[in-house]
């Protein structure tokens, strides 16, 4: 394994730990409020503050992109870190939430750690290397028909954004099994990679959120766009990952739901 992962797993299992060490007690937690919706506890902080400990002794130099402290140091690889992704569930005791740990080099993402520590499920992707569930390699799913599809999806956590998607999640809905809100946009593009989920969009996300899955997505075999189409997704804030066979016609059907909107 590239001494990258490696670092950046046991950095995400430091955390992940801290994370379930603290679930009995996040009713006592300092809760801080970055927006509406938008929450940051000591745990995060703390796990965010343990995972780049780690990465600074390893590797000095390099670069952090981190959703609660930001941007520090520049270097040609940036570790891009969500110490808890899925911070509400986490908040709530819902077991659903993950440390997410992109390295991106020249501009180009080379390493995904997705870590959920309630069920010490480890996905750990390389470029070129493939991708793995607790080192199984896993695929996409094999899905040619929208209709027996299941598509997660992320409800904007800021009320602004609903008028724009609520015609998405309305035509998405119309065509396929079911919506999925799992409330970890990390763990729901890994489970895209699984073959768990067919297809996976949402708007209004941080590059935190998505570094770690969408190589997870890619290297699994399937495909990454911005709902525009576009590739490379990471800085567009929105994403539509899926197996290859119904990328298209999501794509269509989310174009078809913004125009229809627009007019
Ligand atoms: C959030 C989760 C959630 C998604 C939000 C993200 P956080 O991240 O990934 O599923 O819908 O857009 O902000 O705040 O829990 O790290
Ligand atoms: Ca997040
Ligand atoms: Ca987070």
């Amino acid at each position: 394994m590239h001494p990258l992962v490696n670092i950046a797993i046991a950095a995400a299992r430091k955390a992940g730990d801290l994370a379930v060490r603290n679930l009995e007690r996040v009713d006592q937690l300092q809760v801080a409020r970055k927006s509406r919706n938008d929450f940051a506890s000591e745990v995060d902080r703390a796990a965010e503050v343990a995972i780049i400990d780690m990465i600074r002794k390893a590797y000095p130099d390099h670069a952090i992109l981190a959703e609660e402290s930001g941007q520090s140091g520049k270097s040609e690889v940036i570790w891009i870190i969500d110490p808890i992704d899925g911070t509400t569930n986490f908040l709530h005791r819902l077991p659903h939430f993950a440390v997410s740990i992109g390295v991106e080099v020249r501009g180009r993402l080379e390493h995904a750690v997705v870590y959920a520590p309630c069920t010490q499920d480890l996905y750990v992707a390389s470029r070129g290397a493939g991708a793995q569930l607790n080192n199984r390699r896993i695929r996409v799913s094999q899905r040619r028909d929208l209709d027996t599809a299941l598509i997660g999806t992320g409800i904007p956590i800021n009320p602004a954004n609903l008028d724009d998607y609520l015609p998405m999640l309305k035509a998405i809905a119309g065509l396929t099994a079911g919506l999925r809100r799992a409330g970890s946009a990390s763990l729901d593009l890994a489970y895209v990679a699984t073959g768990r989920l067919d297809a996976f969009w949402e708007l209004g996300l941080k590059p935190w959120d998505m570094a770690a899955g969408l190589l997870l997505v890619q290297e699994a075999g399937g495909i990454v766009t911005d709902i525009a189409g576009n590739d490379a997704p990471l800085y567009k804030g929105n994403i539509l990952a899926s197996t290859p066979k119904i990328h298209q016609r999501l794509l269509v059907a989310l174009a078809d739901a913004t125009n229809h909107q627009s007019r």
